[in-house]
């Protein structure tokens, strides 16, 4: 039957042109890799973060299950083999990608007796998709960069070199709505300490009860209570906002 074989030609046809041309415009149409799609920092928190601790600078346990990520990246990009130096992070990345689902003791860059106290990583085969494995490495040689840790440093030198007291109302967030002599949300902390002359107790009471209805300048704006901050900073805190 002529009609039906020319059909089927066009059919072939389509097939031929239509379908290559869609999977082209599927796959390079926002130019994106699918795993772009990923969040690679929230993975790596989900699927590596229970053996690998990933802060930059990294803390190390006594009996931590497995290295850091940052020495992990950093051991990968150093000691990975390359001919090309342009193609080291790139490298890096394949290494990842290949030893999180296969791994084994002869790929391992760790010296032989951190692979002995820690054992050869687990196969992660089966807990994550190649996509988001590309988003994690993808993320690793983004982030654990030598340049990051130098920043990270930095900031840790000059936040221990803070007053205590802004540190706390840091790790707080008091400074979200208060500055030390400027009005934001809340009043300045040296409008506080002037409304208040030494009146310690006054002030502890204010942050852990909350505040609202004093301060006209802060036009309804209600304080919350803090409940979970403890006496000795309570102390530390409110010495500082006196002596602001
Ligand atoms: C169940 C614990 C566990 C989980 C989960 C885990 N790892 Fe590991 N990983 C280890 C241990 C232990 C080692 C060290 C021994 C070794 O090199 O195999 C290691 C080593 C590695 C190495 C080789 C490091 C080197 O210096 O050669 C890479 C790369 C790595 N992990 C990446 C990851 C990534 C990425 C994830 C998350 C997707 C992850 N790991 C999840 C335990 C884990
Ligand atoms: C969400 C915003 C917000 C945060 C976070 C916040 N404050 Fe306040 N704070 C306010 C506002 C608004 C007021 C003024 C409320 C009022 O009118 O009574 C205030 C008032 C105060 C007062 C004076 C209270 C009084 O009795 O007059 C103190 C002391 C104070 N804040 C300290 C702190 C400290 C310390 C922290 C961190 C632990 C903190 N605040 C976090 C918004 C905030």
């Amino acid at each position: 039957m002529p009609m039906r074989l020319g059909a089927k030609k066009v059919m072939i046809d389509l097939y031929k042109t239509v379908l290559p041309l869609s999977l082209l415009l599927l796959f390079s149409g926002c130019n994106e890799k699918p795993s772009k799609h990923y969040d690679g920092k929230k993975l790596l928190e989900q699927k590596c973060s229970s053996c690998h601790n990933i802060d930059l600078p990294p803390y190390t346990f006594e009996n931590e299950k497995a290295p850091p990520m940052m020495a992990v990246a950093f051991h990968v990009v150093n000691f990975v083999k390359t001919n090309d130096e342009s193609q080291r992070v790139l490298k890096s990345k394949e290494f990842v990608n290949d030893y999180v689902l296969n791994p084994s003791a002869s790929k391992s860059f760790c010296d032989k007796e951190s692979l002995e106290s820690y054992g050869v990583m687990p196969s992660q085969k089966g807990k994550i998709t190649p996509d988001e494995l590309e988003a994690v490495s993808d993320y690793i040689f983004e982030h654990f960069t030598q340049q990051n840790l130098m920043k990270a440093q930095k900031e840790k030198r000059e936040f221990d070199a803070l007053p205590a007291g802004k540190k706390l109302a840091l790790k707080y967030k008091c400074l979200g709505c208060h500055r030390v002599d400027k009005k934001i949300i809340g009043p300045s902390f040296k409008d506080i300490a002037k409304k208040y002359p030494h009146a310690k107790e006054k002030i502890i009471k204010s942050i852990t009860k909350g505040s609202k209805a004093q301060w006209k300048s802060s036009n309804g704006a209600i304080m919350p209570p803090f409940k979970n901050i403890d006496k000795k900073e309570l102390q530390t805190l409110s010495e500082w906002i006196l002596k602001s």
